[in-house]
C-alpha cells in the first residue's frame, strides 16, 4: 500500500473554484446578461464561420486542466457568438422557444444541487406532484388517482414512453407479457395509426419497439391537414380482417407542419369502441386549447390515455424537457419498473419516483426550471401567451393574403403560417417556384434581419413561420412579410 498515492494534491481542480463560485458566477452571468440585453439587435442567424467551425472541432486535450477563468473566457470568445437563432424574436423556424430568464436561473440551481429526479426523498420529487397537476390543468387532463406526468429529454421521448406502455397493455389485455417474451412469439402484427402529418418521431418510436414502421398505418389527412376518421375506421377494419392486432392511435394536437388539430374527440371514440389506446402528441400545441379560438378544437384531448407536451416548445422552458402526461400510472409501473439491488422501491407521501415509469435511471432535475417558468407565468400568462401567438399568426396570415404576389399554402392553425412568394406576371412551374422560395429563405437569413426556413406542404416548398417568442409583435409580421417581398421581388427580378 505505501506505493499508493493516497496524497496526490487535487486542490487544483475544484476546491479552488468553489471557493470563487461567486466571482466566477458573477463573471459568467455578465456576460449571459450582456448577451440577453444585445439579443435583439443582433444579426438573427449566426452561422459559425469557417475557421471557427475548425478551431472547435480540433481543440487539443490539454494535460494541464485551463483554469475556470480561461474556460469562462473560452465560452464568451467560441461559444456565445454563436446561439441557435431562436433565442431571437424574429426567428420564426423551429418550434422551440426562448429560455424564460427564470428558468435558466432555476435550471443553475437545480444543477448546482445535482439531485436527480429518478427517485429518492428529494424535494424535486415532491415538486414534481405539483407540477404534473399544473401541466395537466393547462392542457385540460383530469387529475385522476391514476393520472402522473413525467418529464423527459423532449417529445420523442414522451412519444416513445407513451408507446411502449400502449405495447405493454395491448399485450396484457391478450394475456402475455411482452416484457417477458418480447416479439419474437410469432404472434400478430401489432399496427399503430396516425395520420400522414404525423411528427416523425412517432415512426421512430415504432422502429425503436421493434414493431416497424411498415405497421405505423399513415390515415390519410383532409385538406386542412387533419386526420380523415371515416378512413381510420376502414383501416383499423382492414386490418382486423387481416388477423393483425390494431393497438393504438396517435392524435396530433397541432402538427409541426402545419399546426393542424387531428379530431380529437372523434378519434377517441374509435378507440374506445375498437379498444384501442389514444395516444396525444401535443410536443408543440398541447396547450392551444388555452385559446378559446381553438377550445372546441381540443375536446377529446381530456379522453387521451397518453399526452405529450413539450416544455421546451411553447413554454420558454430552456432546453431539454418534454413531458408526458398519462392517466395510467400503473400500466407504466408495470411496463417499466425493475429495481436493482442497491435502490429502495419507494413512494413516499404519494410522490412516485419516477424512474419506475421510464425506461431511463438517473435524469436531471427538469421539474425545477419547468415549475419556475409556469410559477412565473401563472395560468393566465400562459394563456395570454398562447393567444397572442396565435392571434400574431392570425395576422401574418391577413398580411399574406392581402399581399398579391404571396400565397398562403396550408390553413393557418394555431401559430403556424405557411407560404411562399410567387411573382407576379411570371409564369414560374412548380421547380422554379420551390428554387425560388428556397433561395429566399436563404437570403432572409443571410439578409441578418429574420430567420424562417422552408419545410414541404402538400409537396410545395413552403416558408414556414412558427410564431412563439414571448416579444413577438405586429411589427415583426409586417418586417416579416416586407422581408420576403422585397427580397422575393430582388431574386425573381420582378
Ligand atoms: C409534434 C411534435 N412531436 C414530437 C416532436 C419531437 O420532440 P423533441 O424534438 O422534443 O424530441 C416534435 C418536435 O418538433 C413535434 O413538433
Amino acid at each position: 500500500m505505501a506505493d499508493r498515492k493516497t496524497d496526490i494534491d487535487l486542490t487544483r481542480l475544484f476546491s479552488d473554484d468553489r471557493a470563487e463560485f461567486a466571482r466566477l458566477g458573477k463573471r459568467t452571468m455578465d456576460s449571459l446578461a450582456d448577451y440577453l440585453t444585445r439579443l435583439p439587435d443582433e444579426v438573427v442567424d449566426r452561422v459559425v464561420p469557417d475557421d471557427e467551425r475548425a478551431y472547435l472541432s480540433n481543440l487539443d486535450f490539454p494535460d494541464q486542466g485551463m483554469s475556470a477563468d480561461d474556460i469562462v473566457t473560452f465560452m464568451e470568445q467560441h461559444i456565445m457568438p454563436w446561439p441557435q437563432p431562436t433565442g431571437h424574436q424574429r426567428s420564426y423556424g423551429w418550434v422551440n422557444s426562448p429560455p424564460m430568464p427564470v428558468s435558466i436561473l432555476a435550471d443553475g440551481v437545480a444543477q448546482t444541487m445535482n439531485a436527480a429526479l429518478d427517485g429518492y426523498d428529494f424535494s424535486g420529487i415532491f415538486l414534481m406532484v405539483s407540477l404534473g397537476r399544473w401541466l395537466m390543468e393547462l392542457t385540460g387532463i383530469p387529475d385522476e388517482e391514476d393520472s402522473m406526468a413525467l418529464l423527459f429529454s423532449g417529445g420523442s421521448a414522451a412519444n416513445l414512453n407513451a408507446l411502449t406502455t400502449a405495447r405493454y397493455w395491448a399485450a396484457k389485455t391478450d394475456g402475455w407479457n411482452v416484457r417477458d417474451e418480447g416479439l419474437q412469439g410469432g404472434r400478430p402484427a401489432m399496427i399503430a395509426y396516425a395520420s400522414d402529418q404525423v411528427h416523425s418521431s412517432v415512426q421512430r418510436c415504432m422502429e425503436q419497439l421493434g414493431l416497424g414502421s411498415d405497421n405505423l398505418r399513415k390515415v390519410p389527412a383532409n385538406d386542412a391537414f387533419q386526420m380523415d376518421v371515416g378512413a381510420l375506421k376502414d383501416m383499423i377494419a382492414a386490418d382486423r380482417a387481416e388477423g393483425l392486432r390494431p393497438f393504438a392511435v396517435v392524435a396530433s394536437a397541432g402538427t409541426t407542419n402545419t399546426g393542424a388539430i387531428d379530431p380529437m374527440n372523434a378519434i377517441a371514440g374509435v378507440c374506445e369502441d375498437s379498444g384501442l389506446w389514444f395516444h396525444v402528441d401535443g410536443a408543440y400545441g398541447g396547450f392551444g386549447g388555452l385559446d378559446p379560438r381553438y377550445s372546441e378544437a381540443y375536446v377529446g384531448i381530456e379522453r387521451a390515455h397518453t399526452v405529450t407536451i413539450d416544455p421546451h416548445k411553447w413554454l420558454h422552458v430552456p432546453l431539454d424537457c418534454g413531458a408526458l402526461l398519462t392517466r395510467h400510472k400503473s400500466l407504466h409501473r408495470e411496463a417499466f419498473s425493475l429495481t436493482p439491488d442497491y435502490l429502495e422501491q419507494g413512494e413516499h407521501d404519494g410522490a412516485p419516483w419516477p424512474y419506475e415509469y421510464m425506461f431511463q435511471l438517473t435524469y436531471a432535475n427538469r421539474a425545477l426550471k419547468t415549475w419556475a417558468a409556469l410559477a412565473r407565468m401563472g395560468k393566465s400568462g400562459v394563456r395570454d401567451l398562447i393567444i397572442r401567438c396565435n392571434a400574431l399568426a392570425d395576422l401574418l396570415d391577413q398580411l399574406v393574403s392581402d399581399a398579391p404576389d404571396l400565397e398562403r399554402l396550408s390553413p393557418t392553425s394555431l401559430s403556424v403560417v405557411n407560404f411562399r412568394y410567387v411573382p407576379e406576371g411570371q409564369d414560374l412551374d412548380p421547380a422554379q417556384l420551390d428554387d425560388l422560395n428556397e433561395r429566399i429563405s436563404g437570403a432572409v437569413s443571410d439578409s441578418g434581419e429574420a430567420h424562417i426556413p422552408t419545410t414541404r406542404v402538400a409537396g410545395k416548398i413552403s416558408l414556414r413561420a412558427c410564431i412563439l417568442h414571448y416579444d413577438n409583435n405586429a411589427d415583426d409580421m409586417r418586417h416579416l412579410v416586407a422581408l420576403v417581398r422585397r427580397l422575393g421581388s430582388e431574386l425573381s427580378g420582378t
